[in-house]
């Protein structure tokens, strides 16, 4: 018996020796000083995973680690959360044009690169002379970040907590043709009309036209004020990244080209074993017959400062339900909480959606909540309140997955109705059951797969054979404007010009005829 099976025992050593190649433990810096919640939650498991594989893992970020981890080191940000509620309360209540629009991003990230640099934390270290063999930061329009990989002739990953977009596609390359790829915060879809079509390039070309005349210029000022001895030529930087991860998968957006260096890794973040929740959630959860629901609107948005008739409404909704009702809510005293619900200021999310007997999620409807509705098959109702969200719940009821509820104006018909629509009509559930096994149907676990990305690029010193040669080449060239030009100039000079001639010889031929036939007659 124990014979017959050690063939099998080296097949299965072999197997598990080639799927994961030796690589020497490395030191990794990550840079990741943006101070939204879900951000940070994107990458968390990743850096773990990756200290967790004997890498020592430095983390520049607003969340340090409660308790120390082996391996991983914290070099916290936390200044960075200083007034990041009232700027989230501006973004949601202001109105804004396209560029104005850019102009906030624009100050959102030099904000978070000037956080970087400042941080007499990490001056220290760029003072220090410890080395790093690799660094990880958002790809998030903060090209004087990107100078680290310069400081420390180290190569450079970026991970984008949404998907691609013109600005990340020039780290690798990738290609994002704007005939039936939208802009990530329009709310358009890959199939566009001509009027969509028209609304993409224009957006495209006021993002081109702030990049390159507004933010580029400023982030390279920035990066002499920091690095006043560097060598480090900054538009060549935003060419040279080994690889990029993107929170996406194409069966929860769209189909979509990508260089070999670009990898969807969308649900990273979530555990593939549920955590155990804790007796008094999970008793919650149990005791409701026909079902519990789980209300969040994520971490930006706060239930508890939502409008005295909202929360009216919203509680008058859930005590007329025959469900019991978790909400992610942030104070610890409701007034006229109705017996069915069951408050918390955080939940752990995913394993809360793990549970069987939970059959509807109320969702703002961002990526890292959808994703995580998707993975555990629950259908939304969804309450978009800013960003991607507005685009994400467009998906959300293009599958047919869940419907959505306008954050600003819902009334006490319109929430009962979204959330009976949901749990009474099965098509919610199905369909998000057949999306949710296309999404699990994948080669390799999306963590599993960013770590083995990032280590290929450790193991081949930056994996320099994996880059297009369109990162060399200028924007003429790339877009053949110079061999287009001379093909046009050659057609014209093999086609038109014998035609001329031609012409020109018959023409010739009858202006002296009838110059004859004139002479004639007079
Ligand atoms: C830049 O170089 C000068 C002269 O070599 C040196 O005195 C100065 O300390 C350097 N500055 C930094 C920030 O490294
Ligand atoms: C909830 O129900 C599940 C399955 O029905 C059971 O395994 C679990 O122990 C219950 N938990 C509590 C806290 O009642
Ligand atoms: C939200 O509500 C709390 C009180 O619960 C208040 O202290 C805080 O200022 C409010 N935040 C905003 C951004 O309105």
């Amino acid at each position: 018996m124990l014979l017959r099976s050690i063939p099998g025992l080296l097949l299965l050593a072999l197997i598990s020796f080639s799927a994961h190649q030796r690589t020497d433990c490395a030191k990794i810096l990550a840079i990741f000083p943006f101070p939204g919640p879900s951000q940070y939650i994107c990458v968390q498991a990743y850096l773990k995973a990756l200290a967790g594989r004997g890498h020592e893992v430095t983390v520049v970020s607003a969340y340090p680690q409660k308790k120390p981890l082996p391996n991983f080191r914290d070099i916290s940000l936390e200044e960075v959360l200083n007034g990041y509620e009232e700027t989230i309360v501006d973004v949601i209540t202001q109105e804004r044009n396209k560029w104005q629009e850019l102009n906030l991003y624009y100050d959102f990230f030099t904000g978070g690169t000037l956080s970087v640099l400042k941080s007499a934390n990490v001056q220290k270290l760029l003072q220090s002379d410890e080395h790093f063999d690799l660094v990880i930061v958002e790809a998030l329009q903060m090209d004087a970040v990107y100078a680290f990989a310069h400081h420390y002739k180290a190569p450079i990953i970026g991970i984008s907590t949404y998907g691609t977009d013109p600005t990340i596609d020039e780290l690798v390359g990738n290609t994002s043709p704007i005939s039936y790829i939208p802009l990530p915060l329009s709310e358009l879809s890959d199939r566009m009309s001509f009027w969509q079509r028209l609304e993409n390039l224009w957006h495209h070309l006021l993002h081109q036209l702030h990049m390159h005349f507004i933010y580029l210029p400023n982030q390279v000022a920035i990066y002499k004020e920091y690095f006043p001895n560097g060598t480090a030529d900054i538009l060549a930087l935003r060419k040279s990244f080994s690889l990029v991860l993107l929170n996406q998968h194409f069966s929860i957006s769209f189909p979509r080209p990508y260089v070999p260096n670009a990898i969807e890794v969308a649900g990273m973040h979530i555990s593939q074993k549920p955590n155990q929740l804790p007796a008094v959630m999970e008793g919650f959860i149990n005791a409701s017959k026909a079902g519990a629901i789980f209300f969040s609107l994520g971490s930006n948005v706060k239930s508890k400062n939502l409008s005295k008739e909202k929360i009216d409404i919203i509680l008058r909704v859930f005590a007329s339900l025959p469900y019991n009702v978790l909400w992610k809510f942030e104070a610890t005293d409701l007034p006229n909480k109705p017996q069915n619900v069951y408050i918390d200021k955080w939940f752990p999310q995913s394993d809360v959606l793990a549970h069987p007997n939970v059959k509807l999620f109320i969702s703002h409807a961002g990526l890292l909540s959808t994703t995580e509705a998707i993975h555990h098959a629950k259908p939304l109702v969804g309450m978009p309140v800013f960003f991607d969200q507005f685009l994400n719940m467009k998906r959300i009821k293009h599958a047919g997955i869940g419907v959505s509820v306008n954050y600003k104006s819902f009334t006490y018909d319109e929430l009962r109705g979204a959330i009976l629509e949901v749990l009474n009509q099965p098509k919610y559930t199905q369909n998000i059951q057949q999306m949710s096994q296309l999404y699990h149907d994948r080669p390799m676990k999306p963590l599993d797969k960013a770590i083995f990305w990032t280590e290929y690029v450790l193991r081949h010193e930056g994996a320099a054979h994996m880059r297009v040669a369109a990162q060399g080449l200028n924007f003429i060239q790339y877009h053949s404007l110079d061999t287009i030009a001379v093909f046009i100039v050659g057609v014209v000079l093999a086609v038109i010009l014998p035609v001329w001639a031609i012409y020109g010889i018959v023409s010739g031929m009858v202006m002296r005829d009838s110059g004859g036939a004139k002479l004639k007659h007079s």
